[in-house]
């Protein structure tokens, strides 16, 4: 089998997703959890970007072991030199550099001549060349590039030294035929390509990234980069979990393997959309709440006899089990940490005690509390840690003829506020509460609420994305009552900004 090498990119192209914002704290969550599932590279991030940015990547490289940490660079010099303080503690350290290819971004975008590009990808290879031994290349807009030119670029960076040549569907046009013939040409036209690792990185604005990648992998590429959960820019990257399944459950035809630790998906899904905000559609492959559900009575009937008449992929193998331990409103302590451990969770004594209280709160409004749950009571915990306020208190009052109202009371280093508001609804008039209490004027631009499991009894998910001072900003929570839940999640994307 031929290894294909696993750069995830979730951390930097998955965090241009809009609203997305994460700390460093989080930032390092997500990369211990990709080193566990065993991806090949972690893109850390854009060090010259924001001093946010340097300090995630840094701690990244400092902490994260058995696996290359990469960090973006333009080609510039500042960007290099920034890029390569961050990394420099890394295990395996790796420079990526990039510099726009196509014609459309050199006129428009860089406002230079071929001639200069070219001579600025050289120099940018050579100058990460001077930090590292492991240096990657991207000719940015590949796929609308002029093909004499790529060839020659990538030729320049090959023999400049850089190890790893990146060839990205940028804006996502790429059909998947037209796309593997291209990278088919790069391998016979590009001197010294042998020599070197051929990756692609490509963007789903039509739907097509993973189609593509398995084009390119069909025709020689050896480096995949992707995101967990599709993140990325405008429709995202192509998604790690589905190239990973497809390349294990094809290898019949396709002759490939992977280092990742399958099991540990469903695990990386879902922390990572309980970090950044984004929840996962319910129909997405692999990893969606529905992906491994039967509905029609046929399909059901053929998966009790026999599990492979639908189902061709084995759930276990991405890291679904069905809970043997039921938890409940008697369970103790024990049983909790165990389910906890289980799920990936290593809770401080602390922490264990607080999600402890609320899994008994809600034990007592639920007969039977999930694996979800779960992962819900400790995600809320996280939050309410990290918040600079605090939802400390909320009533709302609601009737067919009257006007609905909610009050609220807030914490802030001590300190309780309290505000009431009216507005249309009792959603809305929480949320304008929480706008008097801070001082502030957000613009809601999306609220999606969900159920987390099934039944009357189930915890609400709220998703909200705000809009403040021109910054986009995602919030979430949950609870059993959704006003609450809707609260929370406001409050959270107000944490967010202020934290930022
Ligand atoms: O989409 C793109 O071209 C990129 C490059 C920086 C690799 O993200
Ligand atoms: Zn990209």
């Amino acid at each position: 089998m031929d290894r294909v090498y696993i750069f995830d990119t979730t951390l930097r192209d998955g965090e241009q997703s809009p609203g997305i914002s994460l700390n460093v704290r989080e930032k390092l969550e997500i990369a211990e959890q990709l080193a566990r599932l065993g991806v090949d590279v972690i893109e850390a991030g854009f060090p010259i970007t924001s001093p946010g940015d340097f300090e995630a990547v840094t701690a990244i490289s400092k902490n994260v072991k058995g696996t290359t940490i990469a960090a973006l660079a333009r080609a510039v010099d500042k960007d290099i030199d920034r890029a390569w303080q961050a990394i420099q503690e890394a295990e395996r350290p790796r420079i990526h550099t990039f510099i726009n290819t196509s014609d459309v971004q050199i006129k428009y975008q860089l406002r230079k001549t071929h001639e200069e590009v070219l001579d600025m990808a050289v120099a940018a290879v050579k100058r990460a060349r001077s930090y590292t031994p492991d240096v990657e290349f991207s000719a940015m807009d590949a796929t609308r590039s002029d093909v004499g030119f790529l060839y020659k670029i990538f030729a320049a960076a090959i023999k400049a030294g850089a190890t790893v040549i990146n060839v990205p569907d940028t804006v996502g046009i790429m059909l998947p035929e037209e796309f593997g013939r291209l990278i088919k040409d790069i391998r016979e036209n590009v001197t010294g390509i042998e020599d070197v690792t051929i990756s692609v990185h490509n963007h789903n604005d039509l739907g097509m990234a993973v189609a593509t990648t398995i084009a390119g992998l069909e025709n020689g590429v050896r480096q995949v980069e992707c995101t967990i959960n599709g993140l990325g820019e405008r429709a995202g990257n192509t998604s790690l979990e589905e190239v990973v399944m497809i390349i294990e459950t094809r290898k019949d035809t396709l002759g490939l393997s992977t280092g990742i630790k399958t099991k540990e998906i469903i695990r990386t899904s879902r922390l990572v959309s309980r970090l950044t905000g984004y929840m996962v559609q319910p129909n997405k492959a692999v990893v969606g709440a529905n992906a491994f559900a039967h509905e029609s009575g046929i399909h059901q009937d053929g998966v009790l006899k026999e599990r492979t008449t639908f189902e061709i992929l084995d759930p276990r193998k991405v890291g679904l089990t069905k809970s043997q331990i039921i938890l409940g409103k008697t369970s103790g302590r024990h049983g909790f940490r165990q389910r906890l451990e289980d799920l990936g969770y290593k809770l401080t004594d602390d922490e264990l005690n607080k999600a402890f209280e609320q899994f008994k709160i809600l034990a007592d409004k639920k007969n039977e509390i999930t694996d979800e749950d779960l992962e819900a009571i400790v995600a809320e915990e996280a939050r309410s840690t990290s918040a600079i306020y605090k939802l400390e208190y909320i009533k709302t009052c609601s009737a067919s003829d009257e006007t609905p109202e909610a009050t609220i009371k807030l914490k802030r280093e001590g300190r309780v506020t309290e505000k009431t508001a009216k507005g249309d609804g009792q959603v809305d008039a929480t949320c304008k509460a929480i706008d008097k209490a801070v001082g502030l004027k957000p613009n809601l631009l999306s609220y999606n609420v969900s159920a987390i499991t099934t039944g009357l009894d189930a915890q609400g998910d709220v998703s909200i994305k705000l809009e403040i001072g021109g910054t986009q900003v995602m919030g979430r929570g949950v609870h059993t009552d959704i006003i609450e839940a809707s609260a929370r999640a406001y409050l959270n994307a107000i944490n967010k900004y202020l934290s930022k």
